[in-house]
């Protein structure tokens, strides 16, 4: 009669686990398939696309490669182990703020050979970087952006976003938990958003998929709006915020979503032109708004940053 091997005791994220298993089980199969662990991914079992990356005793390693009876007296940690939605591991934020994937398949190998690196070099050269990554082969075109995000951790120059508790990530900052969006989409606040702050946030039903719209209905949004597109955010995607747009396919998203935005942010510049020509005591038509400041067209010096005009709904 064939004895049960008695379970090995692994550490994973810092909480110990007791697997049942051959000892040369690789410790990918047992993320995934025993912790349902599932963001290491399976990509060619051979070591060589790195999709499968984890860390061991804060090395990068493939776990397609190690085995359950080699992580004995280790520490290993998966992207679960570095950040969450509650508090998103620096590159993580910076890839999402870059929007570095398509399909997403390879980018936590990406994130954890990129975190191994800064862990043990935090200021290494572009070459390092791209050496660093040799070993991880997809890159979904989205090459450029993410040695953009992996620079901007490296720069210190990570922003944007805030987490909350229930996970709707992308929640502007003077949001609460308790405010509720409308998401009806014959409604212009279903879309847009001004913050006091002078932020303007763009609700996207469709997302990003490496093709860059999040860039250029930032832009639609910006220049029709005249805010600065660096003050203009884009959420995509959140089912809790974002007016349903139905499926992003099709190349259909600038066709059929950005003259609907353009015309969103038309009718919310009407509305801030009327509330500053109430403020000013002129006519709206003699207002124009540039920079993210309403202003008068004959140059005079009265001036209303569009943050003042924030509040009631569109
Ligand atoms: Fe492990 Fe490809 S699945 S390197």
């Amino acid at each position: 009669m064939a004895t049960q091997a008695p379970p090995l005791r692994i550490s994973v994220n810092g909480h110990a686990h007791d697997i049942t298993a051959s000892l040369d089980t690789p410790l990918l199969y047992v993320l995934r398939n025993d912790l349902g662990l599932n963001a290491a991914k399976y990509g060619c079992g051979l070591g060589r696309c790195g999709a499968c990356t984890v860390h061991l005793d804060g090395v990068a390693a493939y776990a397609c490669l190690v085995t359950l009876g080699e992580v004995d007296g280790h520490e290993v940690t998966t992207l679960e182990g570095i950040g969450n939605a509650e508090g998103l591991h620096p590159l993580q934020r910076a890839f999402l703020d870059e929007q570095a994937a398509q399909c997403g398949y390879c980018i936590p190998g990406i994130v954890m050979t990129a975190a191994a690196l800064l862990d043990t070099n935090p200021q290494p050269t572009d070459a390092e970087v791209r050496t660093a990554l040799e070993g991880t082969l997809c890159r979904c075109g989205s090459q450029g952006r993410i040695l953009r995000a992996i620079r901007r951790v490296i720069d210190g120059d990570v922003t944007g976003g805030h987490i909350v508790k229930d996970g709707s990530r992308d929640r502007p900052a003077h949001q609460t938990e308790q405010d509720v969006r409308t998401r009806d989409a014959n409604t212009v606040d279903a879309f847009l958003e001004l913050g006091p702050d002078g932020t303007v946030t763009v609700y996207s039903g469709k997302v990003e998929l490496g093709t860059g719209i999040a860039t250029a209905l930032a832009q639609i949004v910006a220049d029709e709006l005249g805010a600065p597109l660096d003050q203009v955010r884009v959420v995509m995607g959140d089912t809790a915020l974002t007016p349903d747009q139905g499926t992003t396919a099709g190349s259909k998203t600038l066709q059929i979503a950005g003259p609907l935005l353009q015309r969103a942010a038309h009718a919310a510049r009407q509305v801030l032109l009327e509330r500053a020509a109430a403020r000013l005591e002129v006519a709206s038509n003699d207002l124009t708004i540039r920079d993210g400041v309403v202003r008068p067209i004959d140059g005079s010096n009265a001036a209303i940053p569009i943050g003042e005009l924030a509040g009631a709904p569109f």
